[in-house]
């Protein structure tokens, strides 16, 4: 064995007369104690003096959203109120506090205050709407569509929703990319769930006369004519799970309703085929009356201008093919008729007939003709047959002046709805009043369907008799599309041109559903600005 190594007696003898030597002082032992000393104070006065500092973004959770990126050096413009005094944050939390026992049991409590309540998140931070609020004020209301708001000058009442929570749906500390929008699930938890709907649902009275139990045709001030309903604000409000399970059928749907436009019109007349005037071998289309207006959303109105002038002209005189009575209004074609032989010797001079003596007399052949049209050229029959009666068709003499296919004389009545002259007034007539909005609460677009057959939601177009019909679609016929996709559905490549291009085929988007079915895909979550004043007081 090697024996170079000490043995047990050689190594006490190094601590022979040193046996107390860890109560000595040591320098390297004193530094560790006042590390420690200062480690404990510094941590101490930290904790306590932290907020005099003003560097709250120690705390952060995460980087703040771009919007709200420079709100980096001011966590209380959201977190308002917030202590980053700890012994103070935790007397805060609680009632308790006010007792020393309380405040023992409150310091070593380990129960987060959210906890337990559904929103466990969002109830931490009870200030925080507020907060939001400061900066963004009109979104504090759900009442997704403004056209809402411009029916609060004509409905019976009003709902609106109050946003409360911005938390439940808006993230922070995410990252600093902007925030994400909220997904469909959250319009769910409230839309599928009949306690919280009625729970956040505030309605208003409103006092305004009722609208007609058929509909109406009104200008809300945007200049739009809409269709409205009566307004039922104590009905309660419809949960459901998703467009195509439940979702509440379209206003327009209603039992009962009629569109109430006051113009004379037969779809169904004016689609047959060959139609006179039309054009040799012609069907009038639906777009040569419905033309796409801009941003091809919505359809232009129609014009007498436009798409009926054409057929039924108001041509007065077939030999002036450029003299029209005027249009659009009744007390200028009193006037116009009153002193008719000044137009019909403008129209003469403005096709070259200059000479006194000639235009004379061209202008008594007129007044001839005009006389032959109607029973005599007094005021009362002259009216009576550009408004009322047109051409008296069985008259021979008219007839022969009609002859050559001359097209005259079409009376205002044909298309409107008018009432007889007094002495003093032109016969009037009815506004036409056609509706340029159908839908209130959510959104449609024309633009997105162009690869469908306006028969394939307005079916009821070609065998409509009646202005009254209302040729709309159904909330059903939508939902055939804008479904969840079936289980076998193969993905749907959207504006993409790939090898299934029938996947672009209404036939195909039918038979598979999976086209944007999303709550947002049609409806918008806020109120826009203008809505704060339209509020309801609580
Ligand atoms: C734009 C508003 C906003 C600003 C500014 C903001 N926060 Fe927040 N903060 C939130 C929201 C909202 C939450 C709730 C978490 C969530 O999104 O679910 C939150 C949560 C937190 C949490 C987590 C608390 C918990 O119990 O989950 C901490 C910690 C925090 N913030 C610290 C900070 C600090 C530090 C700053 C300043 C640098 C700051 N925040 C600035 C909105 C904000
Ligand atoms: C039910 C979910 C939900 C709640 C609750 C909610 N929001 Fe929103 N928020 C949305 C959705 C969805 C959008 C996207 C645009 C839209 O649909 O209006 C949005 C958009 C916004 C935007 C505009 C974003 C952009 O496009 O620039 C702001 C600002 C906003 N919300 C603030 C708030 C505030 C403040 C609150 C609380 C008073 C709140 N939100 C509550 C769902 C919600
Ligand atoms: C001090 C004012 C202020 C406060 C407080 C504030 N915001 Fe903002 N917020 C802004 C500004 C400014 C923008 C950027 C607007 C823009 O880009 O047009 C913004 C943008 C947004 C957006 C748009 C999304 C994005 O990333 O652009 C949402 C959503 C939003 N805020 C929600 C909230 C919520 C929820 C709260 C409360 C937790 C809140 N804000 C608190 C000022 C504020
Ligand atoms: C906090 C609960 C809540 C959430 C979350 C919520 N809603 Fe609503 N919403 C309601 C209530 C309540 C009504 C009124 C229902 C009624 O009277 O029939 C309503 C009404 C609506 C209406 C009808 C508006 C009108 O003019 O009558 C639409 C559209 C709508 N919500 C869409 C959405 C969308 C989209 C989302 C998700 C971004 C959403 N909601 C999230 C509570 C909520
Ligand atoms: C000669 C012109 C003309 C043609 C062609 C025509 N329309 Fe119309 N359309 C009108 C007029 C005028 C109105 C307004 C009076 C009314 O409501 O009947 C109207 C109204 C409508 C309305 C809204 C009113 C309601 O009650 O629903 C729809 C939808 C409509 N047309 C669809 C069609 C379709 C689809 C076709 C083709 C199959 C078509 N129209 C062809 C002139 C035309
Ligand atoms: C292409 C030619 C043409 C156009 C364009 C046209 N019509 Fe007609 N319309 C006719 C013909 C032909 C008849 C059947 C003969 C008649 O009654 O004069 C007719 C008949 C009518 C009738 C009588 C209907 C009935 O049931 O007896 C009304 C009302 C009418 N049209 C209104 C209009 C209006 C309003 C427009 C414009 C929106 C219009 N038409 C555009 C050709 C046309
Ligand atoms: C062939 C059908 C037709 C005939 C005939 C016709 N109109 Fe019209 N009228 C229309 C249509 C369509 C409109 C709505 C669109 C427009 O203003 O062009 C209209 C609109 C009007 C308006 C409403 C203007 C407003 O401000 O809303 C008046 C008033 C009017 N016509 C008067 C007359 C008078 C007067 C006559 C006879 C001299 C007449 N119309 C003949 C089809 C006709
Ligand atoms: C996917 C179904 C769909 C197709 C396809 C479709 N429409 Fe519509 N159309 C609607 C709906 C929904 C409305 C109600 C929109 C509103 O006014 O709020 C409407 C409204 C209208 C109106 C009333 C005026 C307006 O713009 O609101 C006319 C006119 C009309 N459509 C004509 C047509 C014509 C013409 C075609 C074919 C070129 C066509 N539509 C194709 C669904 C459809
Ligand atoms: C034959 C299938 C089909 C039918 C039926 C149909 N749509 Fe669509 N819809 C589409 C397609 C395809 C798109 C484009 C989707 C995309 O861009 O991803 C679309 C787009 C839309 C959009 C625009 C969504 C966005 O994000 O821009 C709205 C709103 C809409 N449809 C509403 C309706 C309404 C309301 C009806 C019933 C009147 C209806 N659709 C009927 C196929 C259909
Ligand atoms: C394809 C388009 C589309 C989709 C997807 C859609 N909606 Fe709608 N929704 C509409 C249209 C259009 C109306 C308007 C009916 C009207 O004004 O007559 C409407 C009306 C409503 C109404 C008001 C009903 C009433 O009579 O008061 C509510 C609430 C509603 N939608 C909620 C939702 C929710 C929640 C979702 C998601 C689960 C959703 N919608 C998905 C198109 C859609």
């Amino acid at each position: 064995m090697d024996d170079t190594s000490p043995t047990q007696k050689q190594r006490a003898g190094l601590y022979a007369g040193n046996l107390g030597y860890f109560r000595k002082p040591h320098y390297l032992r004193r530094l560790r104690l006042w590390c420690f000393l200062a480690t404990l104070i510094l941590s101490l006065v930290t904790v306590v003096s932290y907020r005099y500092w003003k560097r709250d973004n120690l705390f952060s959770k995460g980087a703040l959203s771009q919007g709200h990126a420079r709100l980096a050096q001011d966590c209380r413009a959201c977190h308002t109120g917030a202590q980053t005094d700890a012994l103070k944050a935790r007397l805060s939390e609680s009632k308790d506090a006010r007792s020393i026992p309380g405040i023992v049991k409150t310091i070593f409590s380990t129960k987060n205050p959210g906890n337990g309540s559904p929103h466990a998140h969002t109830a931490a931070f009870p200030a925080m709407d507020q907060a939001c609020l400061s900066c963004h004020p009109a979104f504090g209301l759900h009442l997704p569509q403004s056209s809402d708001l411009k029916l609060h000058a004509v409905a019976a009442g009003a709902v609106s929703v109050r946003a409360e929570n911005c938390l439940v749906c808006h993230r922070e500390h995410m990252g600093s990319a902007r925030m994400a929008l909220p997904d469909a699930a959250q319009c769910a938890a409230c839309h599928n769930n009949p306690a919280e709907l009625s729970h956040h649902r505030q309605s208003q009275a409103l006092s305004n006369p009722p609208v007609k139990a058929t509909g109406e045709n009104r200008n809300l001030g945007d200049g739009l004519i809409t269709f409205i309903t009566q307004s039922d604000v104590k009905r309660s409000p419809v949960a459901f799970s998703d467009f195509a399970h439940g979702h509440p059928p379209f206003g327009y749907e209603a039992a009962g309703l009629s569109d109430p436009a006051k113009i004379k019109f037969n779809h169904w007349k004016h689609l047959k085929p060959d139609l006179s005037g039309a054009g040799k071998d012609r069907t009038l289309a639906c777009t040569d009356c419905h033309s796409p207006g801009p941003g091809g959303n919505f359809k232009q109105p129609v014009t007498y201008e436009q798409h009926c002038k054409q057929c039924h002209t108001l041509q007065i005189l077939p030999n002036l093919p450029n003299l029209h009575i005027p249009h659009r209004d009744a007390e200028k074609v009193r006037w116009f008729l009153a002193s008719v032989r000044i137009p019909i010797e403008n129209a003469l001079r403005a096709e070259g007939v200059t000479d006194p003596g000639v235009l004379a007399k061209r202008a008594d052949t007129e007044m001839d003709g005009l006389r032959i049209r109607s029973k005599s050229l007094t005021l009362p029959d002259l009216e009576q047959r550009v408004f009322f009666e047109g051409d008296p068709k069985d008259d021979p003499d008219v007839r022969r002046m009609r002859a050559g296919n001359a097209k005259f004389l079409t009376e205002c009545a044909k298309c409107h709805d008018v009432t007889p002259a007094t002495v003093d007034r032109a016969p009037e007539i009815t506004p036409p009043n056609m509706a340029m909005r159908w839908l209130q609460k959510g959104q449609f677009n024309h633009q997105p369907h162009g690869h469908m057959q306006c028969a394939e939601c307005h079916a009821a177009a070609k065998n409509s008799k009646l202005t009254s019909d209302i040729l709309l679609p159904t909330q059903k016929s939508c939902a055939e599309c804008h479904r969840a996709p079936d289980a076998k559905t193969p993905p749907i490549m959207h504006g993409k041109t790939d090898a299934h291009a029938t996947h672009t085929s209404a036939e195909f988007q039918r038979k598979f559903g999976g086209v944007k079915w999303d709550c947002q895909a049609c409806h918008v979550f806020h109120a826009p600005a203008a809505a704060t004043s339209a509020k309801p007081a609580h």
